[in-house]
């Protein structure tokens, strides 16, 4: 298998959908991202594609239900891709992909799968590619690990910047039993790093940035803390 591409590789085989060629690792405007590192090395991208497939198969079923509302729509960004379980899904029900990750390697395993037409090495804050480059993009299992309300803006308006048509976000809801335990194990000193938003607060951060709030799902309301919300332009 290859490498990933970065912005620099791929403006070669893609002019059209770049905005810029300076290298991923040149960048100094990174989305602080809490846990980052843990995904950075082989074996945390190992031990993440080792997760246990019942909850993996959950989340599938709530990305499927936003997949199956983006009618009409034909490209989507995948991003964060991980190790590319939700571009597989994506691709399977005929979307085309791009698939972006900050993490080579978790990228290299996704790139293993071989099913998205580009896989970008990059960072969300600063996407490299031009304004409506794609029709919807897919932002799973990352806003739960920023920090608040400016960061979310900040990626809100990134995301809305290269996407056409749609964009669909995970995020870990307060209202749930999930979150009680995380609240009471903190008593007991175990520090969590995911922040939680209710869906009130995302849809007006998302609509300064011009997304409007469309459908929403939860993965088990009041008991497990994973919603998906799906924004339109
Ligand atoms: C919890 S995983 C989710 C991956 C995928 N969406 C899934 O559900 O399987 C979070 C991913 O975000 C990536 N990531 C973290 N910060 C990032 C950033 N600033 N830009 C791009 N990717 C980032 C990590 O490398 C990791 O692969």
């Amino acid at each position: 298998m290859g490498r990933a591409e970065t912005p620099a590789t791929l403006c070669r085989i893609a002019p059209g959908a770049v905005r810029s060629c300076i290298g991923y690792a040149a960048r100094p405007m990174s989305l602080p991202v809490a846990g980052r590192g843990r995904y950075e090395t082989p074996e945390g991208a190992a031990r993440y594609a080792a997760r246990s497939p019942a909850r993996g198969r959950v989340e599938e079923e709530l990305v499927t239900r936003a997949l199956d509302a983006l009618a009409g729509d034909r490209m989507l960004l995948d991003a964060p891709c991980g190790v590319g379980r939700m571009s597989r899904l994506a691709s399977a029900r005929g979307l085309s992909v791009v698939a972006l990750d900050a993490s080579a390697a978790m990228l290299e395993r996704a790139r293993a799968q071989g099913v998205a037409t580009r896989y970008l090495r990059a960072d969300l804050a600063e996407l490299p590619l031009r304004d409506g480059a794609v029709d919807a993009v897919l932002c799973f299992r990352l806003f739960h690990h920023l920090r608040g309300s400016e960061d979310r803006r900040r990626l809100f308006r990134e995301l809305a910047r290269v996407a056409r048509r749609h964009v669909a976000v995970s995020f870990f809801h307060p209202v749930s039993f999930h979150h009680a335990l995380r609240l009471a194990k903190r008593l007991w000193g175990v520090r969590s790093m995911r922040s939680v938003v209710t869906l009130g607060r995302l849809r007006a951060e998302a609509a300064v940035e011009g997304l409007r709030l469309e459908r929403w799902w939860a993965q088990a309301p009041f008991r497990r803390d994973l919603w998906l919300a799906l924004f339109g332009k």
